[in-house]
């Protein structure tokens, strides 16, 4: 059988791990998909650090690296907009499937990827964009793509419910907590995108597009960060059994206020925030610690679903990944959508507010 070729670009903490689970389970990989899943190459920014791989695989031509004809899947996992954005529309263009973990590119660029993965009838698959491990993105636009969600609610930054977690439970210091965040993996390149609610608002601006069928972006959302949260806040909460959480909230909303919502007949919108909020002790959501990220969803009628696990870290994110690659494999190896695969480039995309 003609492999599945595939390039890998960036090789930080989530790339390292997908490319060893991509080296280590090949053969379960190849039983997964029908063909082998080969690594053709890995694109870095410098070809001095020892990454333990052939010399032969590694290339700062990311570039020239997506334009082989041997490679049919394109995983992204440098983060960022540029170069990613540009990397990633010349994978869709030629027609290639691309799985990526960039929240901070999609929360902006859903639209123009979307369009250009449609155009070449080509695979977009990012569930490790938002909670790491957890699968949310795939139910959002599958499971529950015959219901109606109102409301989506959750803990989606790994990096501040770990300082928050670790400031409530032993009274840690809040700068070595976080520097502990980066130590592990968990904190972006630029811990301010976590701290600051950037993170989670891109985040919040992709599941509320997808759970509202609507185009939602970063700048859409209202965000505030943990940066100012002291220890006494925490006791303060605590005084009241309450914790302190970095929530990403998603709802339909009435239009304007005191206008009849939706059950009455009247118009809706759609409201996307990120802030600290206090939650009693006793709520599901309290109880979320360390890295760990939990997703609620409210819809007509599935009813309250609530996701927990790891949403942060090298390998619990590459766990989505390759959960991507192994359908975007099987998609190209079939040529064409496996039985039963939605198309995640064909999100029905509205302007904000017209749900
Ligand atoms: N920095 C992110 C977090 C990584 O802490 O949740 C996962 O997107």
């Amino acid at each position: 059988d003609r492999p599945i070729g595939v390039a890998v670009l960036g090789m930080g903490n989530v790339g390292s791990e997908v490319v060893r689970i991509l080296r280590e389970h090949a053969e379960d990989l190849q039983a997964r998909v029908g063909a082998p899943v080969t690594l053709r190459g890995v694109a870095v920014r410098n070809l001095d650090r020892d990454r333990g791989l052939p010399a032969e695989l590694l290339t700062t031509d990311a570039e020239g690296l997506v334009a082989r004809p041997d490679v049919d899947v394109v995983v992204e996992v440098i983060g960022g907009i540029d170069p990613a954005r540009a990397l990633i529309l010349a994978a869709l263009n030629a027609g290639k499937s691309v799985v990526t973990a960039n929240k901070a590119l999609l929360a902006d660029y859903t639209g123009e990827l979307a369009a250009a993965a449609e155009r070449s009838r080509a695979d977009l698959y990012f569930e490790a964009a938002v909670a790491g491990a957890i699968p949310v993105v795939r139910p959002l636009i599958q499971s529950l793509s015959g219901d109606r969600v109102n409301r989506v609610v959750g803990i989606v930054n790994g990096t501040t419910n770990f300082i928050l977690s670790a400031m409530d439970e032993t009274g840690a210091d809040y700068g070595e907590t976080l520097a502990e965040a980066t130590r592990l993996g968990y904190a972006e390149a630029d811990p301010t995108a976590d701290v600051e609610g950037y993170d989670a608002a891109a985040k919040a601006a992709i599941l509320a597009s997808l759970a509202f069928h609507t185009r939602v972006t970063a700048a859409d959302v209202f965000r505030q960060g943990i940066s100012t949260i002291t220890s006494e806040d925490l006791e303060t909460a605590s005084a009241v059994n309450c914790a302190v959480k970095l929530l990403a909230i998603c709802e339909r909303v009435p239009a304007g206020p005191g206008e009849p919502g939706p059950a009455e007949g009247g118009k809706e919108r759609v409201s996307v925030r990120v802030y600290p909020a206090l939650i009693p002790r006793k709520h599901p959501l309290a109880t979320v610690s360390g890295a760990f990220n939990a997703v609620v969803v409210e819809a007509e009628n599935a009813g309250r679903l609530m996701f927990y696990g790891q949403g942060a870290g090298g390998a619990p994110t590459a766990s989505a990944v390759l959960g991507d690659l192994v359908m975007a494999a099987r998609n190209k190896f079939f040529g064409g959508r496996a039985p039963g695969e939605s198309v995640y480039a064909a999100l029905p995309i509205a302007p904000m507010g017209d749900t």
